[in-house]
């Protein structure tokens, strides 16, 4: 993967993560200096133990609202420590938000008071539940403040709204990623997420769980694919939010078959009453990245399941 922005040095929060830990990889090998901080609440030891190997890597274990800042001298921050997931999300409501805000502030004052540059990574669920499909970032979203999943939407809306703050009173440049569902190798075996979870369950030839009909749709985008967006992302001069994600809707019934056809699982699926305030569909317009940063999401979803199936049943060897 191309990066052009050689000898500047990035602090990576969240590094030790899923999305994080492939963006260190990339930032390594196109011989980047990589500071990551995470304070290992749903990071993975051995992603962190892995990029250790590299003389270049340097890990930071501690919370991104506290931990010491000062000596640290990089030019570019990828912010992507949060804490994410539907279990967490309803049973850490104020964990989720305080992380999300007070990581964000404390990231971009610190930035700031330093001219170093930010990428925020924040999410597809700012949009909510709306009428708008596929989501383009001109949208505002349809969401509830004091909803079941209110804690990750807004943590996510403050913190693009304190980017923007940021760069409106003290000049800082910073871009904003919203995200859609990413996949890849590399997720945490008790991950929650939908494709994780339906890799294991059909895996170990258990049942495969869908909330609700199995019609809601999403889209899938491969890690590898984003990384090269944040990258890019990174390096231009784009300001406002942008979409990175795969510009294809899929049922969740569908992937559900697609991963047991995939996997080879005689495994059943199990219907249980939807999720409240899930969205029912979730699509996203990647006109502008395409237009503003020439990226353009290459692996298909069938392609990038067979990664990362293989890459689960490697790991279980
Ligand atoms: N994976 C997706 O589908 C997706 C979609 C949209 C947005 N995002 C965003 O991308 C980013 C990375 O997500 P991910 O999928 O890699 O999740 P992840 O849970 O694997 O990674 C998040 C990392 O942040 C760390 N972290 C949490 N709280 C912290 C704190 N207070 N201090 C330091 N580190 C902390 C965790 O330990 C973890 O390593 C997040 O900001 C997430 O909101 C992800």
């Amino acid at each position: 993967m191309e990066v052009d922005s050689k000898g500047k040095g990035y602090l990576v929060t969240g590094g030790a993560g899923f999305i994080g830990s492939h963006l260190c990889d990339a930032l390594l090998k196109s011989g980047e200096s990589v500071i990551c901080i995470d304070n290992m609440a749903t990071g993975i030891r051995e992603n962190v133990a892995r990029l250790l190997e590299n003389p270049c890597f340097s890990f930071i274990e501690g919370d991104v609202r506290s931990v010491d800042l000062e000596g640290l001298s990089v030019t570019r921050v990828y912010h992507l420590a949060a804490l994410c997931g539907v279990p967490l999300v309803e049973h850490e409501p104020l964990e989720v938000i305080l992380t999300g805000i007070e990581g964000a502030l404390r990231i971009l004052r610190w930035a700031a008071d330093r001219g170093v540059r930010v990428l925020y990574v924040s999410s597809s669920e700012i949009y909510g539940s709306g009428d708008m499909h596929p989501q383009s970032e001109s949208y505002w979203g349809h969401a509830n403040p004091v909803g079941p999943r209110s804690p990750y939407v807004e943590a996510k809306r403050a913190g693009e709204a304190l980017c923007r703050a940021y760069r409106i009173k003290h000049g800082l440049s910073v871009r904003i990623a919203r995200l859609f569902n990413v996949y890849g190798p590399g997720f945490r075996s008790d991950d929650p997420r939908v494709i994780p979870q339906f890799i294991k369950s059909a895996a170990s030839g258990n049942p495969l769980i869908i909330y609700g009909t199995g019609q809601s749709s999403r889209s899938f985008c491969y890690v590898d694919d984003i990384v090269e967006g944040l990258i890019k992302l990174m390096n231009s001069e784009v300001e406002g939010p942008l979409n990175l994600g795969f510009p294809q809707e899929v049922e969740i019934g569908e992937l559900a078959n697609l991963v047991l056809r995939l996997t080879k699982s005689s495994s059943k699926i199990n219907y249980l009453p939807a999720i409240s305030e899930d969205p029912q569909r979730r699509l996203p317009d990647i006109s502008r990245a395409k237009r503003l940063l020439g990226w353009n999401p290459k692996v298909t979803l069938e392609e990038g399941l067979k990664r990362t199936i293989i890459s689960w049943f490697r790991g279980k060897e």
